[in-house]
């Protein structure tokens, strides 16, 4: 049977990490799978994560089923952190998923059961998941404009234009902040625009939101997002924990659905649980429960949210030492993009071959399509980005 399988594609983000880690040269720079790390170079286990799995390790009466939608309480708490305050919060239904992949894929099973001749319109470029997810639930993906290569920002009037000729059939998959891979963030117009035709045109928005918190602020950084769910009639958001938490290796995350009523809501959310029992029946549940013990308890929450503004300020100081250093060696602001972008990534604009020349004269390890995770980078570290940046004409 297998001897008639092709040699399938390679992640670009997983094998590069892979590649990474077998490279022997002890001065290697990984800018490429998207983690946080600390000025140790080490991916921390938050505080209050540490504590709350402590308390759990110690109380927790049982490891039995849980049930195909996850802990409930988790789902509530999560659900009020994005859409508290906004219309679609009353007619809203979450369950919870294997991390933000599991939930753009539940919510595309759930999108091609309901209507299986959508298209999915992603940003041009978008998270390189992103497309083979929505194809692997039988969707088409088409492509907007989004990054324009030479400002390094959003191409607003060209991703406006594409979408204003949406329709009933299309679903627009929009990052909440934080955009993977480029950091350019659209602005608050645009998403009074996009709400607007959304509203008007009747095509579904689709939010992933995976790096709430590591933007502008945890309230900030879901603003477009509630514009949205305060005026559209139906929406699915995909979420995740494994940043925000650091919780990465628990696979925790949610797919949130409004409809029209607090009925359509659930009925849409009974049918993601049954695409869910078809493929990996229930969620695990230790993220989950670490994360809903976090929202729920006001001194555990207090710690997250404090740790959470920490290394979302680091990763500004870092963006903020990029652009200095890039202005003292080239004179020139040419590199002050890296400053106006938001989370943990930046698009660079390297080629191929200055990626090549990158890892391999400088062991310096960049994502194909020349994303840098600035959150990945350490001080010591910049120096030596700048000058390899530098070297390969950047
Ligand atoms: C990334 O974009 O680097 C992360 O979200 C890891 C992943 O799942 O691709």
């Amino acid at each position: 049977m297998f001897n008639r399988l092709e040699a399938p594609g390679q992640d670009p983000i997983l094998s590069l990490a892979l590649a990474f880690r077998d490279d022997p040269r002890p001065d290697k720079i990984d800018l490429g799978i998207g983690v946080y790390r600390n000025s140790e170079g080490v991916t921390p286990i938050m505080t209050a994560v540490r504590k709350a799995a402590v308390e759990l390790a110690q109380t927790q009466p049982s490891k039995s089923y849980v049930g195909l939608a996850g802990d409930e309480q988790f789902n509530q708490s999560i659900t009020d952190l994005l859409l508290q305050g906004t219309a679609g919060h009353a007619r809203s239904a979450a369950i919870q998923t294997p991390g933000a992949s599991g939930a753009l894929r539940m919510l595309a099973d759930l999108i091609a059961t309901a209507r299986p001749e959508a298209t999915v319109w992603i940003s041009r470029p978008s998270y390189v998941n992103h497309q083979p997810v929505m194809e692997g639930a039988g969707l088409t993906v088409r492509e907007y404009p989004y990054f324009d290569v030479s400002t390094k920002q959003v191409d607003e009037s060209a991703m406006l234009e594409q979408i204003s000729q949406l329709g009933p059939d299309d679903v627009l998959l929009l990052h909440g902040c934080c955009h993977n891979p480029t950091g350019a963030d659209i602005s608050m117009e645009s998403w009074q625009r996009i709400t607007e035709m959304a509203v008007k045109q009747g095509f579904l928005p689709f939010v992933d939101i995976a790096y709430q918190g590591f933007g502008d602020g945890l309230h900030e950084d879901g603003s477009g997002l509630r514009l949205l769910a305060d005026a559209v009639p139906e929406m699915v958001i995909a979420t995740s924990c494994s940043k925000n938490f650091g919780l990465y290796r628990e696979r925790t995350g949610a797919a949130i659905v409004i409809g029209e009523d607090l009925a359509q809501a659930q009925k849409a959310k009974a049918h993601i649980q049954r695409l869910a029992r078809g493929t990996y029946t229930m969620p695990p549940d230790h993220g989950a429960a670490i994360v809903a013990k976090i929202l729920n308890e006001p001194a555990l929450r207090a710690e997250w949210e404090q740790e959470l503004n920490g290394m979302n300020g680091r990763i500004n100081h870092l963006r903020a030492e990029l652009v200095s250093q890039f202005r003292a060696a080239t004179d020139s602001d040419r590199f002050d993009y890296f400053g106006q972008h938001r989370g943990m990534f930046s698009v660079t604009g390297l080629s191929a071959e200055q990626l090549q020349q990158l890892k391999d004269d400088f062991g310096i390890y960049v994502v194909a399509g020349g994303r840098v995770n600035v959150a990945g980078l350490s001080e010591q570290a910049i120096p030596r980005v700048v000058e390899g940046f530098l070297a390969v004409g950047a």
